[in-house]
């Protein structure tokens, strides 16, 4: 089921970047059970709808807006890189609320670096590393010469690898992909800086969380309405960054 499902997403993917939106096309027929559930879900999903009229590339961009409303991790003026960031959905959030198109002359003007394995449809206002794998040392690298002053105000992962379908595997491949984001954060966040990530529940979920706690002031379990409930999908928020070093 997972694999006909991860079908199904990458040809509606492509599709809707086509059309630089990500919402469920209508016109596609399933070719399985699996994605006939798939897609009957996203046709009642209110989050798609809205997506839709928002003009948001996917829904998840309602996880992010939902999370900033409750816990303010984003400023105009931040330089945010946005880990697994296709096709786009929070980057478009995070455009609006840094300012990085200077649309508010009254407050700075911030900056988004969008990450991705995939391709990602341009964005104004957005920059982009497409087709790098955010676990490689010399993507990291890349990150820190394209910030300004090579440091960031926040890190922002919504990455997932493929779905084996097997649960536990899945959850450790997560979490070990953003622990090698804890030491990105370790080079590129800025003293006080926020941190964001997605993982699968699961029994190494106390040992990031463990790692958040070493390393910021307050750490929280965040779960948006706009994540499924029956999703094994929580986020850990882990605010203002404790590593003294001079500010840029
Ligand atoms: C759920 S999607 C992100 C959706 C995105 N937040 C949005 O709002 O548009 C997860 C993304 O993580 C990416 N990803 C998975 N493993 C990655 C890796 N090692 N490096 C970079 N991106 C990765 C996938 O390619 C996928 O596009």
């Amino acid at each position: 089921m997972a694999a006909a499902v991860t079908r199904l997403w990458r040809r509606s993917s492509s599709l809707a970047q086509r059309r630089s939106l990500h919402i469920t096309p209508r016109v596609q027929k399933a070719k399985t059970g699996a994605e006939q559930i798939w897609l009957t879900r996203q046709h009642k999903d209110p989050y798609v709808k809205a997506a839709h009229v928002q003009n948001y590339r996917c829904r998840s961009a309602f996880k992010l807006i939902e999370i900033n409303k409750e816990h303010k991790i984003l400023q105009p003026g931040n330089r945010v890189v946005d880990c697994g960031a296709a096709p786009g959905a929070w980057s478009q959030v995070l455009v609006d609320k840094v300012n990085a198109l200077g649309q508010d002359p009254a407050v700075s003007v911030g900056f988004v670096l969008g990450v991705d394995l995939l391709h990602i449809t341009p964005l104004e206002g957005a920059t982009f590393l497409c087709k790098c794998d955010l676990t490689e040392p010399t993507t990291h690298r890349k990150i820190i010469d394209l910030l300004p002053s090579g440091q960031a105000d926040v890190i922002l992962s919504d990455m997932a690898p493929n779905a084996s379908g097997i649960k536990e595997l899945d959850h450790q491949r997560l979490v070990s992909m953003c622990l090698s984001l804890l030491d990105v954060s370790d080079t590129v966040l800025r003293p006080g800086g926020n941190f964001l990530c997605k993982i699968w529940d699961g029994g190494k979920s106390n040992l990031i969380r463990d790692k958040l706690q070493q390393r910021f002031q307050y750490v929280r379990i965040v779960k948006p309405k706009a994540s499924r409930t029956e999703s094994a999908e929580i986020y850990l928020l882990a605010k203002s960054h404790k590593k003294e070093k001079a500010s840029n």
